[in-house]
Formats: C-alpha cells, structure tokens, sequence
C-alpha cells in the first residue's frame, strides 16, 4: 500500500459539513461591518520578511519564532507568510496613499494567517483572522477606540457568543512604554536569576514580554508584581480614562488587567484581549489596540490607528454545537427506477431553477437504501417517486423532522416550491 499524504500539521481540511458554519461567520461579519462603515481589503498572503520584521517587533515571538519564510533564491531579504493583518494593511494603506483619498480608513479582512507555532487545541500554524484597522490623521480619539472594542463584542455576541471577557489596559505613548520597561526591570532585577532562560533574555532586549511568560517560575513572580500608572504621563491617564468612559457609554463591560501588554511590538495607548472561559489555555479570542506609531515607522505619514482580530477557529471552538446543521439540503429526492428517475431529474431541475437547494440519489438502489442516503444529508424534505405515486401521478413529500407526509400533483412545481419555502 503506498504511504498516505496527511495535512500538514498545525493546519485543517474545512468539510463540506462545517462550510455552513464559516459561511455563517463571514456573511454575519460582513453585514455588522458594513453597519459600522468598515469596507473590506485583500492583501497578499505573503509579503517581505522585513515587513513583519519591523512592525511586529524583532524581538516579538512571532517574528523570531513562528515567521514562515519562504525559500527564494535570491539573494534579497526573502518573503514570508502572514503572521497576522495589520503590518501588510498597512503597508498597503502606505502604498496606496489612502489617506489622501479618505479622512479615516475604516477597513476589515477576512483570511488565512499563518504562524509556524508548536500546534495544539486552538493554535495552528494555519489559522483565520477576521480583523479591523480604523487608520487617519487625528484618530486617536477615545470614542473611536470604544467603537473598535465595542464593534469586536458586537461580532462575537452576533455569532453567538456571550461567555467571554474584554481586558483592557493602556501602553501609553512609546515614552510611556519606554518608563514601562525601566519600571518593570526595576522591578525584576532582584529576581532575574529565578525567571526562566527565555525571560532572562528578554530582560534586556524586551522586558515587556516577560508579563506573557507562561512558565509557573515567571508566573508567580509576574502575578507579585505592583504595576499601578504612575509609568503613564497625565495626557495617556486622561485619554485612557475617557476609552473608558466611552465603552461605559456604549454599555461595554472590561476589566482592567494592568498587566495585558500584548505579543507584538507596534501597540501604544489602548490595548484589549477577549478571552473565553471555555477554551483552555489558548483562551484568546481576539484581541487588539491602538498603534499610532506605526504608519510612520513603515515609512508613511503620522497617522493614528486603532484595530483588532478575531480567530475564526477559536471562535467556533467556543460556540455551542447547535446550529451545525443550518444550511442544508431542503429537498432530497428518491425514486424508484430509471423511468421515474427520469421524472424525478425533470423536477430536481424545475425546482432548482425555483430557488430551492435540491438533490437526487444517482445511484438505483433500492428505496430503503436512498431514504437512507436522504438521512445522512440532513435535507428538510424527501421527496418519493415510488408506485404508488406514479399510479396517482403525484409526488410525496415528508417533512425529515416531523415524519409528516403531503402529496402533490407531479407537475405542480409551484405549489412543491410553496411549501419548501415554507420554513
Ligand atoms: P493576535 O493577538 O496575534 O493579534 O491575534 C489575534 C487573534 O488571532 C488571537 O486572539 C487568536 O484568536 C487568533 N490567533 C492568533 N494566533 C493563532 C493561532 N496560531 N491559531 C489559532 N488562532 C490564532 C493580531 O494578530 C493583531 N494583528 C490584532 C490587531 C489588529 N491589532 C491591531 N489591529
């Protein structure tokens, strides 16, 4: 027997069975996005490594870690796969010069990313984000970061979603972060020795990193940890506490984790996490924040930005199972030999052409084996060309949930439409 081909590790066939779910999530995504004026924007899936590698951070574990690169053969920086979204909208929106045509771009995506990450429940090495970025001169104003943080609850709430928490904390200016830094090292000097081998290295080239460690040693010494504002210079305590007179307004509830620093570098003033009770220890269903730095530092014009992501996996991982079904079959159609197939194709097509989602059994077996081929689609409705009905020349319907049973005259293609329309 030759060796199967698996699926690359860390990444998943989506099936004919869940298509229903995923087209759910985006058709939802995209009326709510529409009604907060966001347009969409493709870019790529792979881009110049440097890209990532100057906006993400180079001391970022994405960047280190978990970039997949390209091989090339030239001898240029080389290409990589998306980590994430906002490094390449941005460059886009640089490219493109968007702020010259708009006052605020409000734009969303909906992709692939791609992390080379050790893969487990809810990490993967491909995954799907569905993500906002709101960029423009003078938009760094609290309401809009409220609108960011509240359009994302809306999403999740929209989908079904109502367990999760929103953390919420703020970064300052990039000099704010600078204090940050120092006051954490001032901090974690006295027990640098007992951080783990990774945290130790951090110390000095990102000291902020250390708040994620997720070994139990960095953990209790990160939870012992006095953090308070006074890093914070009195504008980013104003605006801060203006975001959050903002999301009170828009009937958002958080909770300050004045420990949330995030996993990438370009993040300064609010930064934001949602997590979810139910999905274990990769329990972040998005997150995001303001990087009004970043636009300049990629090479474009001082522009403030705020967004988020959402991860389309762990978001159907934390959905309850109902609802699997939508989106099936109304009608499946069974008949009884190759001369009421014939009639059966005709109908099959009539209605179809009706507006009505309809199949038949091409295989003549018996009528048991068909009825039970009609089970497994899970279609509303089965339709019967048996003896009986050719005698009577009608069609019999049954209703798959309710066993009930209705005939039809077999060239009574409206009325058949009528009452699989009927919900
Ligand atoms: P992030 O926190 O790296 O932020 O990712 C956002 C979300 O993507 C996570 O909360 C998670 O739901 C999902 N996600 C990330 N990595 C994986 C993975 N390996 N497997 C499955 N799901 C994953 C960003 O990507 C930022 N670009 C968000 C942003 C937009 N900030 C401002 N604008």
């Amino acid at each position: 027997m030759p060796e199967k081909i698996l699926v690359p590790r860390g990444t998943k066939d989506i099936l004919p069975d869940e298509i229903p779910r995923w087209l759910g999530i985006e058709t939802t995504s995209r009326k709510i996005l529409k009604n907060f004026g966001y347009k969409e924007i493709r870019t790529p899936f792979f881009e110049e490594t440097s890209l990532f590698k100057r906006s993400l951070g180079q001391t970022s574990d994405v960047v280190t870690k978990q970039l997949l690169e390209l091989v090339s053969q030239k001898e240029d920086g080389g290409f990589a796969l998306r980590p994430e979204g906002t490094a390449s909208i941005v460059r886009s929106y640089i490219e493109n010069s968007l702020d010259k045509k708009e006052s605020l771009s409000k734009l969303f995506y909906l992709g692939a990313m791609f992390r080379g990450e050790r893969p487990q429940k809810g990490r993967l090495r491909q995954f799907h984000q569905i993500g906002v970025e709101a960029i423009g001169p003078g938009s760094s104003f609290p309401y809009l970061d409220a609108e960011v943080i509240a359009l994302s609850a809306n999403l999740l709430r929209a989908f079904g979603l109502d367990n999760f928490t929103v953390h919420l904390n703020t970064l300052g200016t990039s000099s704010d972060k600078a204090n940050f830094s120092k006051l954490l090292q001032k901090q974690l000097k006295p027990q640098l020795r007992n951080l783990c081998e990774n945290c130790q290295d951090r110390f000095e080239r990102n000291v902020l990193r250390i708040l994620d460690c997720k070994n139990r040693e960095c953990k209790a010494i990160v939870d012992k940890l006095e953090i308070g504002d006074a890093y914070l210079s009195e504008e980013s305590k104003t605006y801060f506490e203006k975001v959050q007179e903002a999301l009170k307004s828009l009937n958002v509830a958080y909770v300050v984790s004045s420990k949330l620093v995030r996993g990438l570098d370009y993040y300064t003033h609010t930064v934001f996490e949602i997590t979810h009770s139910g999905l274990g220890s990769q329990d972040a269903l998005g997150a995001g924040g303001r990087y009004n730095d970043l636009v300049s530092q990629l090479g474009g014009p001082q522009v403030d930005a705020m967004g988020f992501a959402l991860g389309v996996e762990r978001i159907l991982l934390a959905l309850p199972e109902e609802a699997k079904d939508e989106g099936c079959l109304d009608l499946f159609i069974v008949s009884l030999d190759e001369a009421l197939f014939q009639k059966a194709f005709q109908i099959l097509n009539d209605l179809r052409a009706k507006g009505i989602s309809c199949d038949i059994s091409f295989r003549m077996s018996s009528m048991k084996s068909q009825m039970r081929q009609a089970d497994k689609t899970k279609a509303r409705y089965t339709m019967i060309l048996g003896e009986d009905e050719l005698k009577k020349g009608v069609v019999t319907f049954k209703n798959m949930k309710t066993g009930e049973q209705t005939q039809i005259k077999m060239d009574d293609t409206t009325k058949m439409t009528t009452l699989l329309l009927k919900q």
